[in-house]
């Protein structure tokens, strides 16, 4: 009997910003694997039938993206304890019975990056600063709290935000005002930009950067320009700089591997896949 090719994609609305199935195709014709990975915009009001019908049109499982990361926990029969804490999932892997299993891989693609760029990061040696408490800085949050780091300094333009993950995440996480979020550099370990700013289109991420020390790891998820005004700033400081295309790539490999059977490599190809070169 020739077996069905396995489908998987990425649903979200919209969808044509994704780069996402770039990047699987690429790592499924490297492989030699007979399959195919394809966006699909799905609203909102059609999310819960198109994830029950899915798996029966061949479908093995499903990366999510906005709007629909939330509401996926709910739909789902099996939610991973990391995607329940970031309250968000983007990776559906549908079992052979139909179940729906939910996990979030952005902590884990924001972790393996850091370490893979900046391999001499210590997370027990400081205190991380985090700029942003939206969707992004939550994955980032615990991620950070799993690895051992003993202080987030927490910042976010509506400080209501920044109070309810530290409410959420307990006596680690500290709420500074967004106003003097240079304040949080001193002596920090690692600072991390988790809002947009900065991105192309997007207003500059204006933080005073004086407290900033050459021992600081500075990363930033925004990838639009690759080395964004902060990265450039902190390498004239002297700090290791790690960009964030490294998470996009790195959170798409453990997807990959349920859904294909292979444990894909992230280097330079992959990287010029999604740089569109
Ligand atoms: P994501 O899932 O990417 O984190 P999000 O939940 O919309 O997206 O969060 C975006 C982050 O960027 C938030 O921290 C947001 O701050 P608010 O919570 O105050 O909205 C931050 N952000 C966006 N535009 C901003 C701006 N002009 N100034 C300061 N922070 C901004």
């Amino acid at each position: 009997m020739i077996q069905r090719p396995p489908l998987a994609g990425v649903i979200g609305s919209p969808i044509g910003h994704s780069k996402s199935p770039r990047l699987h195709n690429f790592w499924l014709k490297r492989y030699g694997i007979d399959g195919f990975y394809i966006p699909m915009e799905i609203a909102p009001e059609h999310l819960g039938k198109a994830m029950r019908m899915l798996p029966k049109f061949g479908f093995v499982g499903l990366n999510v993206t906005i709007p629909h990361k939330e509401k996926v926990l709910a739909l789902a029969d099996e939610v991973t304890d990391t995607a329940r804490r970031i309250g968000a999932a983007n990776t559906l892997v549908f079992g052979e019975n139909g179940k729906i299993h939910a996990d979030n891989t952005d902590g884990y693609g924001f972790m393996t990056n850091l370490r893979h760029g900046a391999p001499d990061w210590d997370p027990a040696s400081g205190p991380a600063a985090v700029l942003g408490a939206g969707g992004a800085s939550r994955a980032v949050i615990v991620s950070l709290l799993d690895a051992g780091v003993p202080e987030i300094r927490l910042s976010n333009r509506t400080r209501g935000r920044a109070e309810t993950l530290a409410a959420e995440f307990g006596d680690k996480i500290k709420v500074q005002d967004w106003a003097d979020a240079g304040d949080m550099l001193a002596g920090a370990a690692l600072l991390v930009n988790t809002t947009s700013l900065g991105m192309v289109g997007k207003k500059p991420l204006n933080i005073v950067l004086d407290d900033l020390s050459p021992d600081t790891v500075v990363t930033d998820l925004v990838y639009t320009p690759l080395r964004t005004e902060l990265l450039i700033e902190a390498e004239e400081i002297g700090c290791k700089t790690v960009d964030g295309l490294g998470m996009l790539e790195h959170q798409a490999t453990p997807g990959f591997e349920r859904w294909f059977g292979v444990k894909p490599e992230v280097d330079e190809k992959a990287r010029a896949v999604l740089l569109g070169a």
